[in-house]
């Protein structure tokens, strides 16, 4: 079922017309469809229904406490990799023995209230972070449960600045590094080793690298023969953004994980963020102005890279779409760019496009990952609302900042 589609030519967010709602409040906003949100992990869960996993949500993807209500009301944990991150997940509702903690630069506060919180599993990413945990927790006299991270060195094909299992990448240990750790642990006498963790990358769109990440695990289970409490496969689905984005072919990599459960009888964790939220909000924005350049014309939006940074960042493609369709052409090449004084600040250039007027409404797509949690007040530019639909209803989950904060410091 499609969440976010149009109706007589008019955008809706289930049952909300997008245009009644723009009308109404300040643009730009985030505006996400809860039942969208519910089917994404009902379908992620269903996938991997053979090995009955705990679904992670990562935190990082989307920090809105609301949406984190959401999914911990459909039984989800949370990954988080800050101190910040574990306490939203724990005021969300999320018990704590849902949660695990990533993260190469963790600091004595973020490890210690991740002990006293009695989280499932601090993943630990290096020699002497392990050594400071163990330090930390001989303090509090407590015996900590962590995992280690392995970094595989595995190029998983997506864009270069969001792999993380390359050997140059800074994530996780070696295979021989995690090896070692594994028979010198029993030196740091307050940590239990319970689980190996890996996330090769983000919005990888072939099940290839998931499998070979399988056979590193493999491998490194039979040279320690250690039988770990829990397998953390991290996330990483990609999302279709374009047309030309192909799928994750799961049922195959689903047969393998259930497999590879069974034979090192292990609980099988996942840390989707991207898969569970990406395609579930639109951020609504306004066309500013219209203005000629010498060899197209510029959309210039009132949302910015402040508010949604994929693209500027990534080069990401997010589709623009029209909140009202029309059926008249725009003549020439249409760009769409945000008000920040930044020549990044750009969204998408469309040679053929509907005919677009100066206060249009528009919407960017695919926003719901990555999107919110990684704006920023670049500009001086207050937070945007964010807005859920459930149904015919839509409730603000975020109020657009007060300038006044902005103006303390
Ligand atoms: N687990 C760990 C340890 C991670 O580092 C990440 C993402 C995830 C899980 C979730 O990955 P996902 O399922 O969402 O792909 N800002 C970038 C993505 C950075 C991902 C960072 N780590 C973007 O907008 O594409």
């Amino acid at each position: 079922m499609s969440y976010i589609r149009y109706k007589n030519n008019n955008l809706f967010v289930e049952r909300v017309s997008v245009r009644s709602l723009a009308s109404k409040l300040s643009t730009p906003f985030y505006l996400y469809s809860e039942g969208n949100i519910i089917e994404n992990y009902r379908s992620f869960l269903n996938n991997f229904k053979k090995s009955n996993p705990l679904i992670c949500f990562s935190v990082k993807a989307n920090s809105n406490i609301q949406i984190l209500k959401v999914l911990r009301k459909m039984g989800s944990g949370a990954d988080v990799v800050s101190g910040g991150e574990l306490l939203k997940a724990i005021k969300s509702g999320i018990k704590p023995n849902k949660i695990v903690f990533s993260g190469v630069g963790k600091t004595e506060d973020e490890i210690k209230l991740a002990i006293r919180k009695k989280i499932l599993l601090i993943n630990v990413e290096s020699e002497n972070e392990a050594v400071l945990i163990n330090k930390i927790a001989g303090n509090l006299k407590k015996r900590v449960a962590i995992g280690i991270r392995l970094n595989p060195d595995i190029n998983a094909p997506t864009h270069q600045k969001i792999s993380t299992g390359k050997a140059e990448d800074k994530f996780g240990l070696s295979k021989t590094n995690l090896i070692s750790f594994c028979f010198n642990i029993k030196k740091l006498k307050n940590l239990r080793l319970n689980a190996i963790s890996v996330h090769i990358g983000s919005q990888i769109l072939s099940e290839n690298p998931f499998k070979k990440t399988l056979k590193v695990l493999e491998e490194i289970i039979k040279k320690t023969k250690i039988y770990f409490k829990f397998v953390d496969l991290g996330g990483g689905f990609g999302i279709a953004y374009k047309k030309s984005d192909r799928q994750i072919n799961f049922k195959n990599y689903s047969n393998l994980v259930e497999k590879f459960k069974k034979k090192y009888n292990c609980n099988i964790i996942f840390e989707p963020g991207r898969a569970i939220v990406g395609n579930t909000a639109i951020l609504v924005s306004k066309v500013q102005y219209l203005k000629k350049g010498s060899n197209k014309t510029f959309a210039i939006l009132n949302a910015g890279m402040n508010d949604f940074m994929r693209t500027a960042l990534y080069d990401a493609v997010h589709n623009i779409i029209p909140v009202i369709k029309n059926s008249k052409k725009n003549k020439g090449t249409l760009e769409f760019v945000g008000p920040i004084c930044e020549t990044t600040c750009k969204f998408i250039k469309y040679k053929k496009y509907q005919k677009l007027n100066q206060s249009d409404f528009v919407a960017i797509s695919d926003v719901g990952a990555y999107g919110a949690s990684l704006s920023s007040n670049y500009n001086t530019k207050p937070l945007i609302a964010e807005i859920i639909v459930k149904n015919s209803k839509a409730r603000v989950i975020r109020k657009k900042q007060d300038i006044k904060n902005l103006l303390k410091q």
